[in-house]
């Protein structure tokens, strides 16, 4: 019965109007599902089988961009409610906790969204570099995805001031106190992205329009070209996929008929180009399912989270009590650590060193050994660095986190003092 069903549906004139294939039953409808298609079109029509393997890229970065797309839906949907000033913005987010239907649960969607998106922004970036996936024909997307990863944190930073409680207040007014160390500079930035000296109304509007118009048009931008150019690059990296040579020489070895020499050269830069027939697979349905699982996955275990777990939300902003220590967001607390230590090195030296060098990476590091291959022995010395730099981060991350209190003097986690008995 549902068969039938499902087939008069799928032979509805209107359905067949929107759906062009309707539900693919030969090969050549599983091609045109993913040509045809407005949002599958972004794929080839068939694949490399390994890209199905979940160990290739850990799904990584499909669950970042999954994470923006639920960011997005909850951050439209928390517009309705939300109004940037000062008198309204703490009143509206106890609104969403009371009187909103829902408006908690959508509250709680969104910041773990927004910190989960942080995570895997950064263990996809650790994926692409443990893979070797940066390297050539990838250098210029290793980039985009740099500029990326930036543009994550500056998304999450300017949506946490916008609850506009002590622990945003606070966190903002530190992180963008590190902004002020750079010289000559420094302080125009912070000025600039204040609209004072201070964090108050114009800091919080300013802060509202970077965070729901420029960054997010700035990032789906960027993860569009991101996307393409993951196709145009030859699909995910793979150890035995061809140099640009290589391509070259079997691009020459096709027969030169007009319309076939064209298709071949748009086909130079896909994954035709060296794939055997019978290491690839169809788009549809073979990926596609997957990818939608991977879709529920992740919206489940943020809907679940969510539920269980409310967004923290302190008392209302007060300039004049600041709390002891007032810390930054947490992916800014091993900056701030550092900048315990010295402003210029922790502000100013250490973040442009950092960027400096992600974006040199793939144009210094240019040999073609072990792409595609994790932990690649043959790149022991660009691994280990990469390392110790990820475990520096980390520890001082956690050192700012868990065992600093009250005037950054260091504590044990399980020994909190409380900041009235604190005596420095
Ligand atoms: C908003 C952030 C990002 C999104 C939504 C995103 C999305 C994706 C997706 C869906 C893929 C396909 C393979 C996969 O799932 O891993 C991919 C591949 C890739 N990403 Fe990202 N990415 C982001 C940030 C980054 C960052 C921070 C870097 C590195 C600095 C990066 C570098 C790359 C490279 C080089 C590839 C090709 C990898 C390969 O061929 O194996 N991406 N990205």
């Amino acid at each position: 019965m549902f068969q039938n069903l499902f087939k008069s549906i799928a032979a509805n004139r209107v359905i067949r109007s929107i759906f062009r294939v309707g539900v693919p039953r030969s090969n050549l409808q599983r091609a045109q599902a993913a040509i045809s298609s407005f949002l599958l079109h972004v794929q080839p029509a068939k694949v490399h089988k390994n890209v199905l393997k979940f160990r290739t890229t850990l799904g990584l970065g499909l669950i970042t961009l999954y994470l923006f797309i639920i960011l997005v839906v909850t951050g439209i949907l928390l517009m309705f409610y939300y109004v940037p000033s000062t008198e309204h913005a703490y009143q509206d987010m106890k609104d969403l906790e009371f009187v909103v239907t829902a408006g908690l649960v959508l509250r709680n969607m969104h910041r773990w969204s927004a910190h989960l998106m942080v995570i895997f922004v950064i263990l996809h970036l650790c994926r692409v570099f443990y893979t070797g996936a940066y390297k050539a024909p990838r250098e210029f997307n290793w980039v985009i995805g740099v500029g990326l990863f930036l543009v994550t944190l500056g998304l999450s930073f300017t949506g946490y001031l916008l609850p506009w409680d002590q622990l945003a207040f606070w966190a903002v007014t530190v992180g963008t106190s590190i902004a002020g160390y750079a010289p000559v500079v420094g302080n125009k930035i912070k000025y600039m992205l204040l609209g004072g000296n201070i964090v108050g109304q114009s800091a919080l509007l300013r802060f509202y329009v970077l965070h729901v118009i420029v960054l997010p048009s700035i990032a789906f931008f960027m993860i569009s070209v991101h996307l393409f150019r993951v196709r145009k690059d030859g699909g995910l990296a793979r150890p035995e996929e061809p140099t640009a040579l290589q391509k070259e020489h079997i691009l020459s070895q096709l027969p030169q008929s007009k319309t076939y020499g064209l298709m071949e050269l748009a086909r130079g830069t896909t994954p035709a180009v060296g794939i055997r027939q019978e290491d690839e697979v169809f788009t549809w349905p073979h990926l596609i399912f997957r990818e939608m699982l991977l879709f529920l996955l992740v919206s489940s275990v943020v809907l679940l989270l969510a539920i269980f777990w409310n967004a923290p939300l302190e008392e209302a902003a007060n300039a004049i009590h600041p709390p002891n220590p007032a810390k930054a967001p947490w992916y800014f607390l091993g900056l701030q650590e550092l900048v315990a230590y010295s402003a210029f090195w922790g502000g100013v030296v250490v973040p442009t060193l950092v960027v400096t060098a992600l974006v040199a990476l793939p144009y210094i590091d240019r040999k073609r050994h072990g792409v595609g291959v994790w932990f690649s022995k043959e790149r022991k010395v660009a691994i280990t660095l990469f390392s110790i730099c990820l475990i520096a981060a980390i520890s001082l991350t956690v050192i700012g986190s868990l065992f600093r209190g009250p005037n950054w003097a260091f504590q044990l986690p399980w020994k909190t003092v409380p900041s009235e008995e604190f005596h420095p």
